[in-house]
């Protein structure tokens, strides 16, 4: 059997995890037993929301030291026992930051190449067509409860999750606002059709900059990063606005949350404010997945994707994310 690469969990992080806190091992897989399948992998995710199972902090199960790092991924089956998959079979599923791994044929999408060309890349299964778009399009449309004409601001917008979501907003005839960092990310939010864009990193006041783009107040807040710009936004949100809970990534690698101070105005302006898990929504994937495609063909939705080569990059290309290094959604190609 071949020799292939993968990364486990070498210590559990405080902060931002540092290269030492993963373990790059050699290995050579388990051959396939009854129901199971060898599956090479071609590219892994890397997600910011997966920093607190690193540390045990998480909905989710945390990881134990020696585990491998858990992501979404493609592959192609290489073995097969399973009367479910043949070799050469491309497939999605949680592969993990490995370059082979041995699977139960169970928890495995099979992926039609058919179906994929130049506008839907394969690797947006794990990208717009998978959990970050998906956490967009719930996050929105349930929790969000949008209304035509309505202004919604995106925290962390020109990432996967926040770009996916002005785009469903502007579909949905909502005025959109994204917040991100650096001249290039808002440049390229406006390409998308966004109304407005704040460049964070270079506001000396929030909250001001909120207003100025956003006068008559905010309906929806669709929260990617928490902590100071969370409160910056409570105090722009219009009576009875929504505050989506997405993500946290400012509060990720904090050992003390920094958290919600502006809380008089959830009563003043009857706020409310509610946090998801995409996965909740699994049943009702398929016609999402579907939907969002159909965006994409139309030309209403573009995507953006950041990919490294070489699977030895995945500890620093994770890290920096929290530097907002990642211009798209950032994949590991696995070689
Ligand atoms: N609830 C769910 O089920 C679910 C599922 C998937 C993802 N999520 C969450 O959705 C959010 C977005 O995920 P994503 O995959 O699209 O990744 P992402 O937005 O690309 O996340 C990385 C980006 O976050 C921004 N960032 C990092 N640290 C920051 C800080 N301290 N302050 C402000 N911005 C910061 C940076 O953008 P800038 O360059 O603009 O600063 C960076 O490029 C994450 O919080 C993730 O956990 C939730």
């Amino acid at each position: 059997m071949t020799e292939y690469k993968r990364w486990t969990l070498a210590k559990h992080p405080s902060g931002v995890p540092s290269e030492d806190c993963f373990a790059l091992e050699s290995f050579t897989p388990d051959a396939p037993q009854d129901g199971q399948v060898l599956i090479r992998t071609h590219y892994f995710s890397l997600d910011p929301g997966m920093r607190g199972r690193l540390s045990g902090d998480s909905y989710a199960a945390g990881l134990k030291i020696g585990d491998t790092i858990e992501s979404a991924g493609i592959g192609e089956i290489i073995a097969s026992k399973s009367e479910r998959f043949a070799v050469g079979d491309m497939v999605m599923g949680g592969l993990g930051w490995t370059q082979a791994l041995t699977h139960p044929d169970r928890g495995l999408q099979k992926l039609d190449p058919a179906l994929f060309d130049d506008k839907v890349a394969m690797t947006a299964t794990i990208g717009v067509l998978g959990v970050p778009g998906l956490t967009a399009w719930f996050g929105l449309q349930d929790l969000g409860q949008p209304q035509a004409g309505e202004t919604l601001l995106i925290s962390s917008a020109a990432g996967p999750v926040g770009a996916t979501c002005g785009q469903i907003g502007k579909t949905l005839g909502l005025s959109v606002i994204g917040i991100a960092g650096g001249a290039d990310k808002c440049a390229y939010l406006t390409d998308l059709g966004f109304d407005a864009v704040i460049d964070y990193k270079a506001e000396d006041n929030l909250v001001n900059a909120i207003e100025a783009a956003a006068p008559d107040g905010v309906d929806i807040y669709f929260d990617n990063v928490g902590g100071e710009m969370l409160d910056a936004a409570i105090l722009n949100m219009k009576p009875k606005g929504r505050i989506v809970v997405s993500g946290q990534v400012a509060e990720y690698n904090r050992e003390k949350p920094v958290g919600i101070r502006q809380t008089t105005r959830f009563i003043t302006h009857r706020l409310r404010m509610e946090g998801l898990v995409v996965y909740d929504y699994a049943k009702q994937f398929p016609k999402a997945q579907a939907a969002i495609a159909a965006l994409i063909r139309d030309g209403k939705l573009a995507y953006k994707e950041d990919i490294s080569d070489g699977i030895e990059h995945a500890p620093r290309a994770y890290a920096t994310l929290f530097v907002g290094a990642n211009f798209g959604r950032r994949l590991i190609k696995a070689t």
